[in-house]
């Protein structure tokens, strides 16, 4: 029977508002568009205007490059393609009964189906050993977390849930591409350093004493010094290491205050909050998410950034429970898998 088992890594990013591909397509054409026109207006009778001409002819590899680097092989064939629709007319017709002009634009038409061919499958390999490196990477940021959820359980669907809320109040704040990517690595590694705590305080039923609370404040720093040894992971370490600041300065473990505390650790300690308050709570959603924003809000100034609790406030109820939905088939996906894993 086929499982249903969705990639908990597709969890770890987010489908950002970005519409490069379509800008890219779109310089791509406007180069074909400036080339063809450009070539088909400057004159060939005098020789200076044919130096240009000919200039011009040697540049259609330019976009098919372009294609390959951003698209792939396919897409750069397919830009040799369409330009190969244009200059097989221009040559038969416009160079008829030339033989050896032919055969040389014919040569300079196959170097564009040559580059086309070559820089594609090149920039396709890359593509594929930066897809591997990537997944790599978030397959050990899911270790880590799954190394944390095997002694404290829910850690991990947590993790996943404030790393996507954190990611959708990013995208509200307009945060760039790659603060975004740091804030949903360390969204989801945030409490990492628990693994430092000991299991007499870290699962203790009860209320802690002082020093205990004392041992649970260092995980902060526990959770730097651990990410801080994976290169890539050096500037989530510091949104980790403030996870628990307050926009005040009555937070730890530094007692940083306003914009002193990096803005991902601001983002995240709204949403580790709200999800705190919707997780707990045993009554409706519609309700919970109603006492979210009332409880949010109420701490704008003391413990949130007013920017971020603004900016909170904006997202619609919608936007959050189809991410906690998202969560929530993942977590039922995954029973469903361990289950069918286990030995009988
Ligand atoms: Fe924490």
């Amino acid at each position: 029977m086929p499982r249903h088992n969705p990639d908990i890594s597709s969890f770890v990013t987010y489908q950002h508002r970005s519409s490069a591909p379509i800008g890219r397509w779109v310089c791509i054409a406007a180069i074909l568009i400036v080339l063809i026109a450009a070539h088909w207006w400057s004159p060939v009778e005098t020789h200076q205007w044919h130096v240009v001409h000919l200039l011009l002819r040697k540049l259609f590899f330019l976009p098919v490059v372009l294609a390959a680097i951003w698209f792939g092989l396919w897409r750069a064939l397919f830009v040799a393609g369409f330009i190969s629709v244009y200059y097989v007319p221009h040559i038969v017709l416009q160079w008829q009964g030339q033989y050896t002009e032919n055969i040389n634009q014919l040569g300079e038409l196959g170097t564009v189906w040559l580059t086309a061919i070559l820089a594609g499958t090149f920039a396709q390999r890359e593509m594929r050993a930066l897809r591997d490196i990537a997944e790599t990477h978030q397959g050990v940021l899911i270790a880590l977390v799954s190394a944390l959820d095997a002694r404290e359980h829910d850690t991990q669907l947590h993790s996943l849930r404030v790393s996507q809320f954190s990611l959708r109040l990013a995208d509200e704040l307009r945060m760039d591409a790659a603060s975004m990517g740091v804030l949903g690595e360390a969204a989801l590694l945030h409490d990492v350093g628990k693994i430092g705590v000991p299991d007499e305080i870290l699962l203790k039923p009860g209320s802690l004493s002082e020093e205990e609370w004392g041992k649970m404040r260092e995980h902060p720093a526990i959770g730097r010094r651990i990410l801080k040894s994976i290169s890539r992971l050096e500037d989530a370490a510091e949104v980790v290491y403030a996870h628990h600041e307050h926009y005040d300065g009555s937070g730890y473990p530094r007692g940083l205050n306003g914009q002193y505390i990096p803005l991902g650790a601001r983002v995240f300690a709204v949403v580790d909050a709200f999800d705190a308050i919707i997780s707990n709570r045993p009554y409706e959603r519609a309700m919970k998410l109603a006492d979210a924003r009332k409880r949010i809000e109420a701490a704008s100034g003391s413990h949130f950034d007013p920017r971020v609790v603004e900016a909170f406030l904006n997202v619609p109820d919608e936007d959050w429970i189809e991410l906690s939905r998202k969560i929530e088939a993942l977590d039922r996906s995954r029973a469903v898998d361990d289950r069918s894993g286990s030995p009988e």
